[in-house]
């Protein structure tokens, strides 16, 4: 049962109140947060990667360029994001040590492989168009520092979604070998982007809770839905086709009719079985590793000021 704390902190919330930092919360609402924020941290930093692997092959000048840019802005939406957490008492260091000892997760999608410039295309239309599908609603979560943030990246991910769509209309819209290449690179992506809203609902351990708390505004499957009914015309528009053989509109719910990803697949990625997880992980541990001389000297050179300034 509640107490009366917790009653008084649930009607906040009912409210719609924002929850800041030096308020008094729950110890549940603060660990589901950190969780939540930590591995959505993790997820654009790792996400970096499949992305980083073509800066240096991009076609031309100006897509290097634009991919560059978006390759940074994750790493930005990285450190908001790693700030928010840190408000509800956990450091950078330890949220990134709980990620190298595989007690954190980040997001499955990033343990694909891109393999072909229409990957970029197609990273940037799904996998950042499922992200802000479920980014939008989330600039309203009832955590300040986590609200304020989504709304800054939610503005970059919506170029990094144009951009992506961008790409795929010239590759859709180009030579055979081109259009071949967008939908090989849909036919890889589609169920894995389906996945990035978590399993089905009857299988969302946190969902009832974290909604109840305002932590997630939505089920995961009816996000799911959202962006399935958002992409088909897309699909339409490029002129390519959806893997999915069986999704069919359905004019009684408004709404398309879909298969589901394959969940033992999703559940073996999340084991560490996916075709990339090892080396995102061998990536993310040599950053650290590479880093620490910087993180040393950063703290040699605080501890001889502090020295200084006590004498
Ligand atoms: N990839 C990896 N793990 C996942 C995924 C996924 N796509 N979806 C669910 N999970 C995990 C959950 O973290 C949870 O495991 P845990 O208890 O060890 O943390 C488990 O599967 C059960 O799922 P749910 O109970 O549905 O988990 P939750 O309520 O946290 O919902 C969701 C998952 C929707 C991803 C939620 O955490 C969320 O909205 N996060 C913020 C957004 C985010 O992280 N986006 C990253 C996308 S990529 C990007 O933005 C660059």
């Amino acid at each position: 049962e509640m107490s009366p704390q917790e009653r008084a902190f649930q009607e906040r919330i009912d409210r719609g109140e924002k929850i800041e930092p030096k308020d008094w919360m729950p110890d549940g609402y603060r660990k589901t947060l950190i969780r939540q924020i930590g591995q959505h941290a993790h997820s654009e930093i790792v996400g970096q990667l499949p992305e980083g692997n073509w800066i240096t092959r991009a076609p031309t000048l100006e897509r290097k360029a634009i991919l560059l840019a978006k390759v940074q802005d994750e790493a930005g939406h990285g450190l908001y994001l790693y700030c928010a957490a840190e408000t509800l008492g956990v450091s950078r260091d330890e949220l990134t040590m709980a990620l190298l000892e595989g007690r954190m997760k980040y997001s499955s999608i990033f343990n694909y492989p891109t393999l072909t410039w229409a990957d970029m295309g197609a990273v940037g239309w799904l996998v950042d168009g499922a992200a802000i599908m479920n980014q939008v609603p989330l600039q309203r979560t009832s955590y300040g520092p986590y609200a304020r943030a989504m709304v800054r990246i939610c503005k970059e991910e919506s170029f990094h979604q144009r951009q992506g769509f961008d790409i795929m209309m010239k590759m859709a819209k180009g030579t055979e070998a081109q259009r071949k290449m967008a939908q090989n690179a849909l036919d890889r992506f589609w169920f894995p982007a389906l996945m990035m809203f978590g399993p089905s609902d009857k299988d969302s351990v946190h969902s009832a809770q974290s909604m109840a708390w305002r932590i997630k505004m939505n089920t995961n499957d009816e996000l799911r839905q959202k962006f399935v009914d958002q992409t088909m015309p897309q699909i339409d528009y490029l002129g390519l086709t959806c893997p999915d053989p069986d999704i069919a509109w359905n004019a009684d719910k408004g709404g398309y009719d879909f298969s589901e990803p394959d969940w033992s697949e999703f559940f073996d990625v999340l084991r560490g079985n996916g075709p990339c997880n090892a080396d995102r992980m061998q990536a993310r541990r040599k950053a650290w590793e590479d880093g620490a001389w910087v993180r040393d000297g950063l703290m040699a050179h605080a501890a001889k000021k502090s020295a200084q300034m006590a004498a």
